[in-house]
């Protein structure tokens, strides 16, 4: 998200260490959040798809020991990454693959669960990649989706310089052929897949000063973080100016102040692939 080729070249989270870092605070800062409902059982095969430096990876894995993991990533950097976090974490039942979720080297029904947070939103074709996830999928075994949705952001002080500037990133990933407003979109998305059951629940992010890891993680150096590193992109794509853009920033770093509040949603979505008979 740093680098100013977010047009001709879609940009794909996770490959630069400021954004190693920040993918690694959020997921620590939403952790209970995003997983407190998501544990596998003992001997299930789980596939994770777009598992990038492996911010999640550690969770599921630490919070499933005795279920094995294969997570994957177009990213070979990345998969570096995630591989050293987890042998830092001790984890034992991850392996990674590098793929393509758009051509998965995998048998079809060879994973009992899928996992897949925060790759929808990259996607051109988010439908396709979850067909393909469902093709890998056994009869009877479950999907999990997270995504998140900046059109769900809001915060005291309001502002619309801030609102704008959030909106250069809708912008910016839209050109790049991605989503960010792919959250309210996960149901419609998963029954089009043929999933069964499918139930999303909205997990909200509330910060306020009472809460100084949340404002710290969330407000900071979660959500401004990845806005402000956009600003070189939206600049040269002409869909912002600096002096218009650095002030929506610092209007979001002003909702991280004692009186400010931030507030934005999550949407995960599980569903099921229909038993056989
Ligand atoms: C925002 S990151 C999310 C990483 C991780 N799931 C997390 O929650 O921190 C998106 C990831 O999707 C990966 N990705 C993008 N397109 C992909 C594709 N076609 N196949 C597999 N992974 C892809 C990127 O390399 C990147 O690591």
């Amino acid at each position: 998200m740093t680098h100013g080729a977010t047009v001709s070249r879609p940009y794909v989270h996770g490959r630069h260490p400021r954004e190693s870092e920040r993918l690694r605070d959020q997921a620590g800062t939403l952790i209970d959040l995003l997983h407190s409902d998501t544990q596998y059982p003992a001997g299930s095969q789980v596939l994770e798809a777009g598992c990038g430096v492996g911010a999640q990876t550690v969770t599921l894995a630490q919070r499933s020991p005795a279920a094995r993991f294969v997570s994957m990533d177009i990213s070979a950097e990345s998969i570096v990454e995630a591989r050293r976090v987890t042998q830092a974490a001790g984890l034992t039942n991850v392996q990674f693959q590098q793929a393509d979720v758009f051509a998965l080297p995998f048998a079809d029904e060879s994973f009992d669960h899928v996992f897949v947070c925060f790759l929808l939103e990259h996607l051109s074709r988010p439908a396709e990649a979850l067909s393909g996830l469902k093709g890998v999928l056994r009869p009877g075994g479950t999907i999990t989706v997270i995504e998140g949705d900046h059109g769900s952001t809001f915060f005291y002080p309001d502002s619309g310089a801030a609102h704008r500037a959030i909106q250069c990133q809708v912008e910016l990933q839209r050109r790049a052929g991605g989503n960010a407003l792919i959250g309210r979109q996960l149901y419609p998305l998963m029954v089009a897949a043929g999933f069964d059951g499918v139930r999303v629940s909205p997990r909200t992010a509330y910060a306020d000063s009472g809460r100084p890891d949340l404002v710290d993680g969330l407000t900071r150096k979660t959500f401004t973080a990845m806005i402000e590193g956009i600003r070189t992109a939206a600049i040269e794509a002409g869909i912002t100016d600096p002096d218009a853009f650095d002030a929506g920033i610092r209007d979001l770093y002003r909702a991280a102040e004692a009186d400010g509040v931030f507030c934005y949603t999550f949407f995960k979505a599980v569903g099921t692939k229909r038993p056989r008979g």
